[in-house]
């Protein structure tokens, strides 16, 4: 059932636990994560980045897809289709194809810059129902009061570095800032909060920052490197070989297989099983 996200982040806030963002690329991952939603009775979240979606073809192809799927794979928790890291145009393209959330990420401008322009995205999401997310500190630890500034812009949910990166973690990667995070969390109204980067992160860290006003999570890379560890598996063991083994049907079973059990896992660890 393709909803905003505005109500299953604020019953994730109320109810102590994270919902999972996973970013999609393609009909296998898409499938895959919302068949493993479902089976877990969890709501979920469908990033999709700007370059995944010119790569899918375009934004209206990605929500014309995600809604037959939603439909003919009779999938009844609540599913948010949502833009990741969207520019300005991107966010009114997204907006205009059919999402049902945006994030509109203008932590790179200047603060007032970034409200004028979250301003405007705000009125027009609101507008036509969806949900929108803001972000403010782009690789860096966020300022408090800038997070108030951008909240009380009536955004739904925000995005706020606390040491967190995307992609994988150096070794000598300090953690997240807990005590960052905390005077957020009290400079911004209870308003859901969204760790981005959620590979590698240890499953302790992710759990208090849950605790400490965390809504959402972003996985993104952790699905790529699953996928590519269970296909390489396949094909270094010659099974793209034997038979009709490189039916794409079979040839990408792996790696798909590989998707649903890392959401399984975080899905686990968010706590948001049964929560649909
Ligand atoms: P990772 O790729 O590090 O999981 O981050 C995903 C993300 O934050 C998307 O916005």
């Amino acid at each position: 059932m393709l909803v905003n996200a505005t109500n299953m982040l604020l019953k994730a806030r109320d109810g102590h636990y994270g919902v999972g963002q996973f970013n999609i690329n393609n009909l296998e991952w898409t499938k895959s994560i919302l068949l493993t939603a479902q089976e877990m009775n969890s709501p979920v979240i469908l990033g999709v980045s700007e370059g995944a979606g010119k790569y899918m073809a375009g934004f209206k192809v990605v929500a014309a897809m995600v809604r037959a799927m939603d439909e003919s794979l009779g999938i009844t928790v609540p599913v948010a289709l949502h833009l990741d890291h969207g520019t300005y145009e991107g966010a009114k393209a997204c907006i205009e194809a059919g999402f049902t959330s945006i994030m509109f990420d203008g932590s790179h401008y200047p603060i007032d810059e970034n409200i004028a322009k979250t301003t405007e995205l705000v009125a027009l999401a609101h507008d036509h129902g969806l949900s929108i997310e803001a972000e403010v500190g782009a690789g860096e630890v966020a300022d408090p009061a800038e997070c108030a500034r951008i909240t009380a812009l009536g955004i739904d949910f925000l995005a706020a570095g606390i040491g967190n990166i995307h992609g994988k973690y150096p070794a000598n990667w300090k953690g997240l800032d807990f005590d960052a995070l905390d005077k957020i969390h009290q400079a911004t109204n209870n308003i859901p909060l969204v760790l981005h980067g959620g590979t590698g992160i240890p499953d302790e860290m992710v759990r208090k920052a849950i605790s400490l006003g965390v809504s959402k999570i972003n996985v993104n890379t952790e699905c790529q490197l699953s996928f590519a560890a269970a296909t390489r598996e396949y094909i270094e063991a010659g099974k793209d070989q034997q038979g009709k083994g490189y039916d794409p049907r079979k040839l990408l079973a792996p790696g798909a297989e590989a998707i649903k059990a890392t959401v399984r896992e975080k899905i686990e660890l968010f706590g948001s099983a049964n929560k649909a």
